[in-house]
């Protein structure tokens, strides 16, 4: 690994920061999602209820605490933390033309004091975050105008940011609202809430295609501004694998990862490949894509792809074998994979997979990857004031071995790894705190009880050794 690998840690603003309506904050999407748990779903709420719990307006009162946090960042080793900012604190609303400078003036503390301890934040603007108000006064992502409310929020925050931010990714996981068969996705990617009836496929492409113009624009005003921002694009990898060699399974898996790569074929190529064409063709799908949104989409290429990696997928064509129920827009044939196990989540373990991913990635595309999310969600014992967390540094380690050989033996360009959560956030897809992923532990459980107290895990001493010997010690 060379001596600028950017080694650290990554969050997100609406998972850690709380303070949900301090300083001239605004209501943001995640601010009305309830807590679920594993098979539970988070409900979606019209606005903030009395008698429900959301556990993102405390998260864990990072807003508050940031500084002792860094520190033990800090004391860890990290060059970089990856987190988000929260569009709602810059503009509340998202429509109003001035920004709220409290929040601006958060952003530019939290950011000087990451620099003092020599961490360099990595900053996504958009997290699974954006106001609510845009959801019932636009309806998300359905509507062009959100391009220009998100251009104003995203040039506020490069024009306040560039001396102390030189990485920035557009939009988190971009590729989940694919899946749409959990409503989640659609509406933490976009703000939509789909109605009974609708072409949802539709619907998703047609606000993929905004938050590609989106992010386009912001692009090329980033480099047009300095040519040394590193603009990315951020998905979600998931690796497909054919289930068997039988021809229809191999093809069957090319078709899902053809629709998963779409998105970066588009960030980095600058235009939508052939497949996507002729499947809205074939769907008589027509949509508002102008000859100046493919020119902008054309001139607003990522310098870099930055990816979460948690697990792979396998999919068979024989629709007589039972699917394990997630799969992307072409449909559901996921099966399980008999060579690998999951997680008390469901997430399957494969460490080589990501060896797969990036010299896949690589070998398309040949632009710097960023890992910048990998990491164990799990219940953690806390027993005498430890916690043991070999499950997390076993997952870890493996996965790390697995980057290095794609780094050291196959040439790929990996330029920084960043481990979700490395203080236990509350888990996105359930609002659960028992779903752990931190080297720091957090005092708070699912009902909101605790006293935030941080407390270093095993992992936190593992961590700090790896990244002092740049991962000669695993
Ligand atoms: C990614 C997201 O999907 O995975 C994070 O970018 C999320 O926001 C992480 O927290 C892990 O998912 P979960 O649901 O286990 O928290």
């Amino acid at each position: 690994m060379n001596d600028q690998f950017l080694w650290g840690g990554a969050l997100a603003a609406h998972q850690v920061e709380g303070a949900y309506d301090v300083d001239g904050k605004g209501l943001s999407i995640a601010d009305v999602m309830t807590a679920g748990a594993h098979h539970v779903p988070r409900r979606i709420t019209r606005g903030v209820m009395d008698g429900e719990y959301y556990p993102n307006h405390e998260g864990i009162d990072f807003y508050h605490r940031y500084k002792g946090d860094i520190d033990l960042f800090a004391e860890m080793g990290f060059c970089c933390l990856r987190t988000s900012i929260a569009w709602t604190r810059i503009y509340p609303n998202g429509d109003e033309t001035k920004p709220n400078e409290k929040g601006l003036a958060f952003y530019d503390e939290l950011f000087d004091y990451m620099l003092s301890k020599n961490i360099q934040p990595v900053i996504t603007l958009s997290h699974f975050e954006m106001p609510y108000h845009l959801v019932e006064k636009y309806g998300g992502w359905r509507s062009r105008r959100m391009i220009d409310f998100f251009y104003r929020f995203a040039k506020t925050c490069i024009d306040r940011y560039k001396d102390k931010v030189s990485y920035w990714m557009t939009f988190n996981e971009i590729n989940n609202q694919t899946l749409l068969e959990n409503p989640l996705y659609a509406f933490t990617n976009s703000g939509i809430l789909y109605k009974d009836g609708e072409d949802q496929l539709y619907i998703m492409y047609q606000a993929v295609h905004y938050q590609f113009v989106a992010s386009a624009k912001i692009v090329a005003y980033a480099h047009a501004l300095d040519c040394d921002l590193q603009m990315g694009c951020m998905v979600a990898s998931l690796p497909y694998y054919p289930y068997s060699c039988h021809p229809d399974d191999i093809l069957k898996a090319q078709k899902y990862n053809q629709h998963q790569l779409f998105f970066t074929d588009v960030f980095v190529r600058g235009h939508y490949p052939a497949h996507i064409l002729k499947e809205w063709e074939r769907r008589q799908y027509t949509f508002d894509v102008t000859n100046e949104d493919l020119s902008l989409i054309g001139k607003g290429c990522v310098d870099y792809i930055g990816f979460s990696y948690y697990l792979s997928s396998t999919v068979s064509a024989d629709r007589t074998k039972e699917t394990t129920g997630s799969g992307n827009a072409a449909g559901s044939d996921t099966v399980e994979n008999p060579f690998l196990v999951t997680s008390d989540w469901g997430w399957t373990i494969d460490p080589k997979g990501l060896r797969y991913y990036l010299n896949d990635m690589y070998d398309r595309y040949e632009v710097p990857l960023f890992i910048v999310e990998n990491g164990f969600g799990a219940i953690d014992q806390l027993t005498d004031g430890c916690i043991h967390d070999e499950h997390r540094i076993s997952y870890l380690r493996e996965h790390i071995m697995e980057m290095k050989k794609a780094v050291e033996e196959d040439g790929v360009d990996v330029i920084g790894y960043t481990v979700w959560g490395c203080i236990d956030p509350v888990s996105f897809t359930t609002g659960e705190m028992k779903k752990r992923y931190g080297m720091i532990y957090v005092d708070r459980d699912d009902e909101g009880n605790g006293s935030l107290q941080r407390i270093r895990k095993d992992s936190f001493y593992w961590y700090k050794e790896v990244i002092a010997s740049n991962a000669d010690k695993l």
